[in-house]
C-alpha cells in the first residue's frame, strides 16, 4: 500500500510534499522519494528506507519548484530499493504510482522491443514508458495518458507530471484510492486524506475511470474517454488521527474491513481468466519437482500457523499430497524428518519471526526446497527461502492479524489448485470450477462484513466473561483456534477452541450458565455433528452462539444465538466464517476499554525466540 502525495500552486512545493508523506507514515513503507519540476526539467531524488533518509538528502540542496510529486512505496514487485522506488521517469516525464499492474510482464516485453530500457523491476515503470510511447506518437499529455492506461490491466492510482507541461498534475485512478483537494489558489492529491488535511479540508474523491488535471486555480475530471466528469466537494471534519485510519476507530477494524480489497490484490495476476486456470508466474518452482515431491511441511507461528492448519485440508484434498503442519518453534527442536523430496512452506506475515525463520534455515540445510508465503516485500525469509508468494494485503499495522490470515488463506488455495494441476490430481474443469468459487470470493467477504451489528450486540454479554470456548471441524477447527487467539489477545478473556468433537472427552465439564461456547457451523458434511455439540452444550444450560449461514437458523436449538455470514464454497468458507470471529474479539475488547491495535504484551513481528 504505497502513499501518493503531489502539489501544485505557489508555496514550495518539497515541504508539503514531505510533510504530507510523513501523514502517509502508517501505511508503512520501505522507500521515498519526489519529483520536483524545477524550471523546465524534472528533478528526481529518492531513497531506500525511512522518510528521514530522503529528508536527510535533501537538507542541503535547494528547490524553487511549485510543483511536484512524492510517494512512498510498499513493496510489491521489486524488493525494496532506491531503483525500485518512484517516481519512475521517461522522456520528460516521471509519475507515481499505488496498485498492481497485472500485465505488466508481457507490456515491459513489449516495450524492451520497442526500445525502452528500465531501471528497475517494478510493475510501476511500465506506465511511465507507455505514456511516453504516446507522446512520441504526438499525443499531448493528458491524450497520451489516457491511451497509455486502456492498455493497462489491474489497479492503479498515479500521478503524473510533464517537462511539457508545467502548469498541470495529471491523476487517474481504477482500484486504488485517490483524493483531490482544493485549497486558495493551490491543489493537492493524495492516496488519503490525512497528507493534506493540514493545507485545505475541501476533498474531492476520485471514482474508478477518473482522470484528473490540476492546475493551481483548478481541477477538472474527466472519463478515461475524455468526457467530462462532475464529482462532489465534500467538507471532511475529522482530526488528523481519525483520518489516518479512514474514520475506523482502531487500524484493526480497518483492516477487516479492507479484507474484501486485500484478497483482489492477491489475486491480481494470478488466474488467467481466459483459460480459467490459476497462473502462479511468481511461483518460479521446477514443475517437475511439484509433481514428484513426496510430501509438503507448513511451519508458522500465531494466526499464520491457523492458517497452515487450514491449507492442509486444502493440499491434501486438492492436490492430493501429505501435509504435515508444524508450529515453527517445534518444529526446529524436534530433529524433523525432511529432505530432498519435501516442499517446506514458511508462512508468515511480517517474514521475520524467529521460530519460522529457523525452520525454514532447518529444513533449507536437510535439503529441502523452500516456498514463503509473506506479506512483507524484501523480509528475510523471502530472501532466504528458494521461491515466494506473496500476500498483498498491504501493510497489517493492528498487532492482531486479520487481512494477512484471509490472504494466507487465498494463496494456499491457489497454491493447492497449482498443486493439483501439476500432479494430474485436479482436471481443468475441476480447476475452472474452483476458481469460480475464488473470483466471488471478496463479494461474500464483503457481505460477511454486514454481520458486524450482530456480532456488536452479542460483545456485550460477552465481554462479562471470564472464559468462552471456540467449536469447530474439519477445516474449520482451525477457526475455532484463530476464534480464541483473537479473543484473548485483545480482550484479555481466556479462550480455548477445540476441535468439536474433543468436546465430551475434557472441555465439556466446564459447561455451565456461565460458558458462551462459540460454534462454527456452515452447512456442510459436517453440519449435523456440529448440530449435535449445539445440543449438548444447550442441555448443559451453555450460551452457545453460531456463527453460520441463514438457511441454518431455523435448525439451531432454542436459546442459540446466531450470526450468520453468506453460504460459500467447501474450501473457501473459512474465509468468510473468519469475519464474524475477527469482529466479536474486537468489540469485546472495545466493550473492554482494551488497547485493540497495541496489546499488552504484544508485538507485531516477533524476531527474538
Ligand atoms: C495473532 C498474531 C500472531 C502472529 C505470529 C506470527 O493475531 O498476529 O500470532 O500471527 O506472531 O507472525 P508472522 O505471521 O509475522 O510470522
Amino acid at each position: 500500500m504505497c502513499g501518493i502525495v503531489g502539489y501544485i500552486g505557489p508555496q514550495p512545493a518539497l515541504p508539503i510534499l514531505i510533510e504530507g508523506l510523513t501523514r502517509l507514515e502508517y501505511r508503512g513503507y520501505d522507500s521515498a522519494g519526489v519529483a520536483l519540476l524545477e524550471g523546465d526539467a524534472i528533478e528526481i531524488r529518492r531513497a531506500e528506507g525511512k522518510l528521514a533518509v530522503l529528508a536527510g538528502q535533501l537538507r542541503d540542496e535547494r528547490f524553487a519548484a511549485t510543483l511536484g510529486i512524492g510517494h512512498t512505496r510498499w513493496a510489491t514487485h521489486g524488493r525494496p530499493s532506491e531503483q525500485n522506488a518512484h517516481p519512475h521517469a521517461s522522456h520528460g516525464l516521471a509519475l507515481v504510482h499505488n496498485g498492481i499492474i497485472e500485465n505488466f510482464v508481457e507490456l515491459r516485453e513489449r516495450l524492451e522491443q520497442e526500445g525502452f530500457r528500465f531501471a528497475s523491476e517494478t510493475d510501476t515503470e511500465v506506465i511511465a514508458h507507455l505514456i511516453a510511447r504516446h507522446r512520441r506518437q504526438g499525443l499531448a499529455p493528458s491524450q497520451a495518458i489516457r491511451a497509455a492506461l486502456a492498455e493497462v490491466r489491474g489497479a492503479y492510482a498515479v500521478a503524473v507530471v510533464f517537462e511539457a507541461e508545467p502548469e498541470t498534475l495529471y491523476a487517474a485512478r481504477n482500484g486504488s484510492p485517490l483524493v483531490l483537494a482544493k485549497g486558495e489558489g493551490e491543489s493537492f492529491l493524495a492516496s488519503d486524506i490525512p497528507a493534506v488535511l493540514a493545507h485545505t479540508r475541501e476533498m474531492i474523491f476520485m471514482e474508478d475511470g477518473d482522470v484528473a488535471a490540476l492546475s493551481a486555480g483548478e481541477i477538472t475530471i474527466t472519463s478515461l474517454a475524455g468526457e467530462p466528469v462532475a464529482r462532489e466537494t465534500t467538507h471532511i471534519d475529522w482530526n488528523p488521527v481519525m483520518a489516518e485510519k479512514a474514520g475506523f476507530k482502531h487500524f484493526m477494524l480497518k483492516e477487516i474491513y479492507e479484507q474484501p480489497r486485500a484478497i483482489n490484490d492477491t489475486l491480481a495476476g494470478r488466474i488467467h481468466q481466459g483459460e480459467q486456470r490459476v497462473a502462479l508466474a511468481d511461483l518460479g518452482l521446477d514443475v517437475e519437482f511439484l509433481r514428484t515431491m513426496r510430501r509438503v511441511v507448513m511451519v508458522a507461528c500465531g494466526t499464520s500457523w491457523h492458517a497452515a492448519l487450514v491449507g492442509k485440508y486444502m493440499v491434501e484434498q486438492l492436490a492430493g499430497v501429505g501435509v504435515e503442519v508444524d508450529i515453527a518453534s517445534e518444529f526446529r527442536y524436534r530433529k524433523p524428518i525432511v529432505g530432498p523430496r519435501t516442499l517446506l512452506v514458511a508462512i508468515s506475515q511480517s517474514g521475520e519471526t524467529a521460530d519460522t525463520l529457523a525452520a525454514l534455515r532447518q529444513a533449507k540445510a536437510q535439503g529441502a526446497t523452500t516456498l514463503s508465503i509473506c506479506n512483507v516485500v524484501g523480509s528475510t525469509m523471502t530472501r532466504e527461502a528458494d521461491a515466494t508468494l506473496y500476500t498483498h494485503a498491504g501493510p497489517e499495522i493492528g498487532v492482531a492479524s486479520t487481512k494477512a490470515f484471509t490472504t494466507q488463506l487465498v494463496v494456499l488455495y491457489l497454491l493447492a489448485l497449482h498443486l493439483g494441476r501439476a500432479n494430474g490430481r485436479l482436471s481443468g474443469d475441476d480447476e475452472a470450477t474452483l476458481l469460480r468459487d475464488l473470483i466471488t470470493l471478496p463479494t461474500m467477504v464483503e457481505e460477511a462484513l454486514a454481520c458486524a451489528p450482530a456480532c456488536e450486540r452479542l460483545a456485550k454479554g460477552l465481554a462479562e466473561r471470564r472464559d468462552v470456548l471456540y467449536l469447530g471441524r474439519g477445516i474449520h477447527f482451525p477457526l475455532a483456534l484463530e476464534g480464541a487467539l483473537k479473543l484473548k489477545e485483545i480482550s484479555y478473556i481466556h479462550a480455548e477452541g477445540y476441535p468439536a468433537g474433543e468436546m465430551k472427552h475434557g472441555p465439556i465439564a466446564l459447561i455451565d450458565e456461565e460458558m458462551p461456547v462459540v460454534c462454527l457451523l456452515p452447512d456442510d458434511d459436517l453440519m449435523e455433528k456440529m448440530l449435535s455439540n449445539v445440543e449438548e452444550v444447550r442441555a448443559r444450560d451453555g450460551v452457545p452462539i453460531a456463527i453460520t449461514q441463514p438457511a441454518l437458523v431455523d435448525t439451531l436449538p432454542e436459546g442459540t444465538e446466531a450470526i450468520t455470514v453468506p453460504p460459500c464454497s467447501r474450501y473457501l468458507c473459512p474465509v468468510v466464517m473468519v469475519v464474524p470471529l475477527q469482529l466479536l474479539a474486537y468489540y469485546v475488547a472495545l466493550r473492554r476499554g482494551t488497547d485493540v491495535d497495541q496489546p499488552r504484551n504484544l508485538a507485531k513481528s516477533v524476531t527474538v525466540e
